[in-house]
């Protein structure tokens, strides 16, 4: 049998065994497993590191069409790329919104020839779009419905419980919610927040009870609608109580910033830079976090990779932009997490591989398996090295963890049997191609 490619005496994470296993790739496609015997054209010794099904990052925004001096699809994917991420979920408060068939072609043309790893968008859910998603959702790369029940970067708003129940009426595939309360944030805003122009308050203003309140009505709104609803980046103790209630109805999804950063040192040492909706809350709220990690009430962990430039991010508070670049440090950050005993590695592929698949029902990604997509995020889990400003392949080119010494780093990204990056340096020309669902083959 001839191969493209063998990964030689790697440690593999396979479904339920991480062992030794050497890996044959033909076509883009997983040809064989364990002792796969036949001849490759080219072997790639991995002694030494582990092999990951390819990490999924089920939400990063990359700012194209509109905001292209904070990001773009080549360089959010070269940033992806370069930390191990073989696929990207992009989100839709882009400008224009994608919120219309058009704007949806308009960004998979885009991607076309540009990404250097694979990708699908969502659709942005509104109370005026509502009736047509249905007929939308199953558009070519869309990888679900995004609803805003909170203001944050971009025009994008489904506020009331009438506008979220229109949305979540219509149509079946992941309905993404992020849950911060927009009436009572702005009454926050007056009462709270008033004249502050310190950062320590955006925990305050846009505070744990409206988080809480958003989660709790849109699983009331879910129940009713007998619709499945997938929470985004929660941050607080009492969705995670909430949502373990909830099992049947939502999934849920966690950041490593908020894994990582806590309140108020983060404030106090980054300032806005560690401003991002919802916010990095305290440490009662983070262990929390780990907790439901730990316990299984989280079910995926993307990075909101939010790009913004520093001058925007220099401006004064609360005329900054909230969010943080994370893609290129999503997987040494957590793999720090995992050499520091928060998690096993096993777990992390749970969620970054497993999680994705599982809820978004993707076509043939996810997992190390005969016939599945030739995705890999190979890793060595022994390296040590500071993350920095310099190292980002972002537009924006800074990350609030600038200075980390994290233990963990990728060295391999390949994408569909293409070896992207190697050693930190991106290897091939951008061959991304849209993620494919089962309900839409
Ligand atoms: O902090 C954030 N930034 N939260 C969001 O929900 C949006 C994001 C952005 O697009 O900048």
């Amino acid at each position: 049998m001839e191969y493209d490619f063998i990964f030689k005496n790697g440690i593999a994470v396979l479904p339920g065994y991480t062992g030794a296993a050497d890996i044959a790739v033909r076509g883009g496609k997983i040809a064989a497993i364990g002792d796969v015997g036949g001849k490759a054209a080219e072997t790639i010794d991995c002694a030494g590191l582990h092999i990951l099904p390819g990490v999924i990052d089920t939400q990063v925004h990359f700012r194209e069409p509109g905001n292209e001096h904070k990001e773009d699809l080549r360089t959010g994917t070269t940033a992806a790329a370069a930390g191990g991420v073989t696929a990207v979920f992009e989100m839709p408060n882009t400008n224009p919104l994608t919120i219309t068939p058009e704007a949806m072609a308009d960004k998979m043309k885009r991607a076309q020839g540009r990404s250097f790893v694979d990708y699908a968008f969502y659709m942005g859910g509104t109370a005026d779009n509502a009736a047509r998603l249905a007929e939308w959702e199953n558009l070519p790369g869309v990888c679900g419905i995004k609803i805003f029940m909170g203001a944050s970067t971009g025009a994008l708003l489904s506020a009331s419980d009438e506008d979220v129940g229109a949305i979540l009426r219509h149509g079946r595939r992941v309905v993404a919610v992020h849950a911060e309360d927009e009436m009572m944030m702005n009454e926050n805003k007056k009462t709270i927040l008033g004249d502050s122009h310190d950062v320590r308050m955006h925990p305050e203003w846009r505070s744990a009870e409206s988080c809480l309140s958003a989660t709790a009505r849109v699983l009331k709104i879910a129940r009713a609608a007998r619709r499945r609803v997938h929470i985004l980046h929660i941050t607080t103790a009492q969705e995670t109580e909430l949502l373990a209630q909830n099992r049947d109805i939502a999934s849920v999804e966690a950041l490593p910033n908020h894994l990582t950063l806590s309140a108020p040192e983060c404030y106090e040492r980054l300032g806005t830079l560690a401003q991002q909706n919802p916010p990095i809350r305290g440490k009662e709220h983070q262990d929390a976090l780990w907790r439901a990690v730990r316990e299984g009430v989280v079910d995926i962990i993307g990075s909101d990779h939010a790009p913004h430039t520093q001058e925007e991010k220099r401006k004064e508070y609360p005329a900054t932009p909230s969010g943080t670049p994370g893609v290129q440090t999503l997987v040494p950050v957590m793999l720090n997490h995992v050499n520091e005993g928060r998690l096993t590695l096993e777990r992390f592929v749970d969620l970054v591989c497993y999680g994705p698949q599982r809820i978004h029902q993707i076509a043939n990604k996810g997992r190390i398996a005969r016939g599945y997509d030739a995705d890999f995020t190979v890793i060595d889990m022994k390296a040590s090295k500071t993350i920095t400003n310099a190292q980002q392949k972002s537009k924006c080119g800074w990350t609030p963890l600038d200075g980390m010494k994290v233990t963990g780093w990728p060295v391999m990204t390949v994408v569909r049997g293409h070896m992207v990056m190697r050693d930190g340096d991106i290897a091939a020309a951008p061959a991304g191609m849209p993620v494919r669902f089962r309900e839409n083959l």
